[in-house]
């Protein structure tokens, strides 16, 4: 827990562009966040191409940084974007970058996931595939509730607003579960 004794938390966003439903998804988690949580959005748009050679010589500077990020955060929430059928190349590339030896940051750590896609499943197919990768990173997600925002192109407006009640409800739920899931398993520091 953070000094305050609130739960600290690491936002990863999968999309990189400006006007992303999934960024505006996690902006309104974050405006949801219980009282004492402390939410920071990780920068993961300077990361290179996975390359075992250049890890081989040490982690660059981008990789580093979001490595210590994850290690001190209790808790990691993921905004995940689908692209054909799997998490977006630029979140799964932080995601390997990140998960190398030694000390691999995201093993024990609470997390959630909440997603956004022009399809009607709403991102399920890439959520699914990031739960499986959570197995070998050993992370422990919540499970409900899912937040999928299905046809996010009609759900939020152009300032990046999310206009449907039952979504936002969800989010702010998610918040709370991730909460009480921190507190209750403990993020590992
Ligand atoms: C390469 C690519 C693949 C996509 N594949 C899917 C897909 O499998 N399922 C889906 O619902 N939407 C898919 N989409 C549409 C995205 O859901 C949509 O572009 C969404 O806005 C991306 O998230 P963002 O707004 O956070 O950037 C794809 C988009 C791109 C660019």
């Amino acid at each position: 827990m953070s000094d305050s004794g609130g739960v600290s938390v690491l936002g990863i966003c999968g999309s990189l562009r400006k006007a992303s439903y999934n960024m505006a998804a996690l902006r309104l988690a974050i405006a949801q966040k219980p009282a004492g949580m402390t939410v920071t959005v990780a920068d993961i748009s300077q990361i290179a191409p996975y390359d075992e050679d250049v890890r081989a010589q040490g982690f660059p500077l981008t990789v580093e940084t979001l490595r210590r990020q994850i290690a001190g955060a209790d808790a990691v929430l993921f905004a995940c974007p689908e692209y054909n059928y799997s998490m977006s190349g630029v979140l799964k590339n932080a995601i390997d970058w990140a998960s190398r030896p030694p000390d691999q940051p995201f093993a024990g750590k609470p997390c959630a996931i909440l997603g956004a896609a022009a399809g009607m499943a709403g991102g399920a197919r890439a959520q699914g595939d990031l739960r499986r990768s959570m197995v070998f990173l050993d992370m422990h997600p919540i499970n409900k509730p899912e937040v999928l925002i299905g046809q996010a192109q009609t759900k939020f407006d152009e300032s990046g607003k999310l206009l449907d009640e039952a979504g936002r409800g969800f989010i702010r739920d998610m918040m709370a579960a991730l909460d009480r899931w921190t507190r209750q398993i403990g993020g590992k520091k």
